[in-house]
């Protein structure tokens, strides 16, 4: 990394804004993994939760504040007392406290929202940041939907807020509105017409609505903004926020352009996607950019041709530069422990020798089913190994075995033994349109509540007639838009399917109790 380039901060609210994404709710546990992960990946940073949106929100901040060394923890609160003072009591532990507070500021929210004057806007942004400097130091203040604010009245809670103690003042584009351009003159006029500008980072937060999240917070960076606020895999709200990877690797790409660079260690952005997909359930794209899994693959043979004679010719960053790893080569049974903790370490995970012991045996019934085990079965292996699901065994359910009888003019009947606390529960089902049907029917007799399910897909994890079923469900409870999602692998695809369903199943299980 070249020092002479202006270091961005890097703001990862994949916790907070990404949470909030459909589908993407995540427990304390899977939050606190989530958080170490970041620190990892040398985000400067963590946006964990919005602390008095829920106990459970409250209680994972609190948690990441307490564990996280070396990066930021930071909770988002209104302009309003009470949540002040429940950010600042999550936060009061950690190593380096930020509290994020925000208060909308165009005309539309002011008007229709909440019904305030642009006087009763400043007063109330001033007395927001001077609770939030009572108790911390660093103190960030937002004007939700800045991008579509007046920008007479936006450089005047700028200046005003930052005279009241704001250290950072982010600009967000909260509705994805705003394009390259006009970013651009709104970052350089709040630089040329806030008196005390250079008195606190100016920061984006911008949202994917029109595709052009990226773009636009490169936009500000080139026109002087400090920090980037962004999320893994581009999580967020509606079509997301910027996407961490994609910002940090179009920097650091074009440095030459840019003249910027962050603290991100890029080894490690596809270790940190795959995990941040397990754990929410949501499914990185294949053709997303940097991270997905055809990111680096070349299919046309001029393509390859060219590849193969410099690699330069197609690919403008390499694999391993992001944390692909290194060679494809597929590992089979003939594999040894060697050849495995090898590629374990590549794929970027650290196991103990015990874990590493329980993932050769795993590889080994693997490599019995399929001739081929590519990285993305040894990526379920180590997940379901060092218990990024599953990891609740008195809350979850967990599979056991499943007896399905199925075939054209016939009526679908399964019977499935599932087992909780250890405990074994025996569930069977008839009828329906097939059996994922079926399947679905007889879960539902195991949950006391309702559920419906809104989807199911599946599909091939890798090429060749043996590859493992990789299976997605999305199931919801009556009077709740939310959803939970589940994922599951395997060389059957009625096993995928099933377990699939009680990954999502466990999901809803969890947050009912808690856990
Ligand atoms: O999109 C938005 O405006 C936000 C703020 C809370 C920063 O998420
Ligand atoms: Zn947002």
């Amino acid at each position: 990394m070249d020092e002479s380039n202006r270091k961005i901060v890097i703001f990862d609210t994949t916790l907070r804004d990404g949470e909030q994404s459909p589908g993407a709710s995540m427990n304390l546990q899977e939050k606190v993994q989530v958080a170490e992960a970041l620190v990892e990946l040398g985000v400067d940073v963590i946006e964990a939760g919005f602390p008095i949106a829920s106990p459970g929100d409250f209680e994972s901040v609190r948690e990441i504040a307490r564990v996280v060394k070396g990066s930021t923890v930071c909770g988002l609160a209104r302009c309003v007392n009470a949540d002040i003072d429940r950010a600042w009591e999550s936060l009061k532990e950690a190593e380096d406290p930020r509290i994020h507070v925000f208060l909308a500021t165009s005309a539309i929210h002011r008007e229709f929202k909440l019904r305030m004057t642009q006087e009763e806007i400043i007063a109330r942004a001033v007395a927001g940041v001077e609770r939030a400097k009572g108790y911390c130091a660093n103190v960030e203040f937002s004007p939700e939907d800045a991008c579509r604010t007046e920008i007479d009245f936006l450089c005047k809670v700028v200046e005003a807020t930052i005279a009241a103690g704001a250290t950072t003042v982010n600009i967000p584009d909260t509705v994805g509105y705003t394009t390259p351009v006009e970013m651009t003159k709104r970052i350089r006029t709040l630089i040329e017409r806030v008196p005390n500008i250079d008195k606190a980072i100016i920061s984006v937060h911008c949202h994917n609505d029109l595709g052009m999240a990226v773009a636009n917070s490169l936009a500000a960076v080139a026109a002087g903004a400090g920090q980037i606020e962004c999320a893994i895999n581009g999580l967020g709200e509606r079509a997301g926020n910027c996407s961490l990877e994609e910002v940090v690797m179009a920097m650091r790409t074009r440095r030459d352009l840019f003249k910027v660079d962050s603290r991100v260690v890029s080894q490690k952005l596809v270790p940190t996607s795959r995990l941040v997909s397990k754990v929410t359930g949501l499914k990185v794209p294949r053709n997303k950019a940097i991270v997905g899994q055809n990111a680096f693959a070349h299919e046309s043979g001029v393509h390859q041709d060219g590849v193969l004679k410099e690699r330069t010719t197609y690919e403008i960053m390499s694999a391993e530069s992001v944390g692909f790893a290194k060679n494809d080569l597929v590992l089979g049974k003939h594999s040894g422990r060697a050849a495995l903790a090898d590629r374990v370490k590549s794929l970027g995970f650290d196991l103990s020798k015990e874990r590493l012991d329980e993932a050769f045996d795993a590889f080994k019934r693997l490599a019995d089913l399929k001739k081929e085990v590519y990285d993305a079965d040894i990526i379920e292996i180590v997940d379901e190994i060092t218990g990024v699901k599953d990891r609740r065994p008195e809350v979850d359910w967990s599979y056991v075995s499943y007896d399905l009888k199925s075939g054209v003019g016939e009526e679908p009947s399964v019977k499935i033994v599932l087992s909780r606390g250890g405990e074994e529960r025996v569930v069977e089902a008839k009828g329906g349109n097939g059996p994922v049907r079926a399947m679905f029917d007889a879960i539902q007799k195991v949950v006391d509540f309702p559920i419906v399910l809104k989807e199911f897909k599946i599909e091939a994890m890798s090429g060749g007639s043996d590859a493992q079923g990789d299976a997605s469900a999305a199931i919801g409870v009556p009077n709740s838009t939310k959803t939970y999602l589940g994922r599951a692998a395997s060389t059957d695809v009625f096993e995928a399917a099933l377990k699939a369903l009680v990954d999502a199943v466990n999901r809803v299980e969890r947050e009912r109790v808690g856990a």
